[in-house]
């Protein structure tokens, strides 16, 4: 029998999905699962493209199934289950087999299991693969992290299976050992952010504007046709159009306003903060889904504090529809920027060299932030390879300094109007404190040095570094 392309354990929805996709690209695929009733579920589910898999049942038979070096994706919960996998997998395994957990792994585990199998002649790919259910089964974007040699065995595979934008596969290799688990993390850092961006707009329109979901939705659908172009957007408008078959309102109007998360934002936080970059809009996503957590004690708060709501007025600008377009836009700028500059600092860190067109690139199309905004990124990061952010690229600063006065417009109105918008304050704060020249910080070390003696640099270079505190304290008796 002719030998399978690759390997895939874990038949769930994601891994189900991947092995038809691979099948259906015209690739031979060995599948395992632990309970075999997966198995022939799968099998039989799997229609024609069945031809192309082969299903096994035990380790043995598996491996024997794939071509070496043998690529094995595993697709199975994040943490100890993947180690126990490659626990099991190592004792069947030869010298150059390349183990690929295509979880949403923290890339801190992932960095300890390339060094776990090192010795072992074994090797390890980290794998992002976004896109959710329909991108795993129809073109994912897929964010590679281990050696190049390992991504040159895989490549034709990942490639046949990736999301394409203009006919270019998106997937790439972008680095050693966790680069594509760290990248992956920080897409979704920039997912927590964009979805949090378009809540609170949403929640301009409702509570400041009082729109209907639907008169909402039918607003998201128009930007989908401009500068806002994007998966979020589109599922957004569908999401605020669809009704409630028990009670037929607004679906969205239905659901408990209380958001999950699995961990994903939060490692991008604590990353971001580890390695001293600011990622302010990705933090206020993040703090905003905890905060929506706390429904009971929201509702207690509700009474306690009641609210000092004030009608949403915007004064000036191209009208309140385009005003809310352009501030939800430069927002959005302020959320990426960040992004990549923790993605610039990471790389730097960890000696991944980063390539950051080319994480542009692979996340225009299959991936969950998929966007024709990220056509510009990749075209900003192209022709300015080494800027210092992306908001100075000239695109971009173009862009931005059209778009921010809507941003604080809006930002200002929203704050009159006693509406929370986190993550679009803390990106118009961002814009202001990063272009900031002088900043405020100087008053920050004269602190630093009182109580601690911590010493400042001066402005002009001279040789004192600790000020004369207390020294005009007297003055103020005269004031
Ligand atoms: C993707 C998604 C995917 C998943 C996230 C959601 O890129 O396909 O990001 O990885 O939906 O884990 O994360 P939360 O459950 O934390 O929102």
């Amino acid at each position: 029998m002719q030998a399978a392309e690759i390997g895939l354990i874990g038949l769930g929805v994601m891994g189900s999905n991947l092995a038809l996709n691979i099948a259906e690209k015209g690739n031979r695929i060995a599948v395992f699962n632990r309970t075999p009733a997966a198995t022939d579920a799968f099998m039989a589910s799997a229609g024609e493209l069945a031809d192309r898999i082969v299903p096994c049942y035990s380790m043995a038979e598996f491996v024997a199934a794939i071509r070496p070096p043998r690529p094995i994706i595993i697709m199975i919960k994040a943490g100890d289950p993947v180690d126990q996998q490659i626990t099991a997998l190592q004792a069947d395994l030869s010298a150059g087999d390349i183990i690929i957990d295509a979880g949403n792994a923290n890339f801190r585990d992932t960095l300890a299991r390339f060094k776990r199998l090192e010795g072992t002649g074994l090797t390890f790919i980290g794998m992002g693969v976004s896109g959710g259910e329909e991108g795993a089964r129809h073109g994912p974007s897929i964010m590679v992290g281990g050696t190049e040699e390992s991504w040159k065995r895989v490549e034709p595979v990942l490639t046949s299976i990736a999301a394409r934008y203009d006919g270019e596969p998106c997937a790439a290799w972008l680095g050693n050992d966790g680069a594509g688990h760290f990248v992956k993390t920080i897409h979704n850092g920039i997912e927590y952010a964009d979805m949090q961006m378009i809540a609170e707009i949403y929640g301009i329109l409702r509570d400041g504007l009082g729109k209907s979901a639907a008169d909402t939705g039918a607003i998201f659908a128009n930007w989908n046709k401009g500068r806002l172009n994007s998966y979020l957007i589109e599922i957004t408008a569908a999401v605020l159009a669809a009704k409630d078959p028990v009670t037929g309102t607004a679906m969205v109007d239905m659901i408990l306003d209380k958001a999950g998360q699995k961990g994903t934002g939060k490692w991008s936080v604590i990353e971001a903060q580890q390695m001293g970059i600011p990622a302010t809009a990705i933090e206020a996503a993040v703090a905003a889904r905890s905060l929506s957590a706390l429904k009971s004690e929201r509702e207690a708060a509700a009474k306690v504090l009641g609210d000092e709501r004030q009608p949403f007025v915007l004064t000036g600008g191209p009208g309140l529809v385009d005003d809310l377009e352009l501030a939800l836009f430069a927002a959005k700028i302020g959320a990426y920027a960040q992004g990549f500059a923790v993605m610039a600092e990471a790389s730097r860190e960890f000696g991944w060299n980063l390539p950051m067109p080319t994480i542009a690139r692979i996340w225009r199309a299959g991936c969950i932030i998929r966007s024709q905004f990220l056509d510009e990124i990749t075209k900003a990061f192209t022709a300015n390879p080494d800027a210092a952010n992306l908001v100075v690229t000239p695109a971009f600063a173009t862009m931005l300094k059209q778009a921010l006065p809507s941003l604080r417009r809006v930002v200002a109105a929203a704050f009159t109007a006693g509406l929370p918008v986190p993550a679009l304050a803390s990106a118009l704060a961002y814009f202001d404190a990063y272009r900031q020249a002088r900043g405020t910080a100087n008053l920050i070390q004269a602190q630093r040095d009182f109580f601690g003696a911590h010493g400042f640099d001066r402005l002009d270079g001279k040789d004192l570094h600790h000020g004369p505190w207390g020294s005009g304290l007297a003055d103020f008796a005269n004031k």
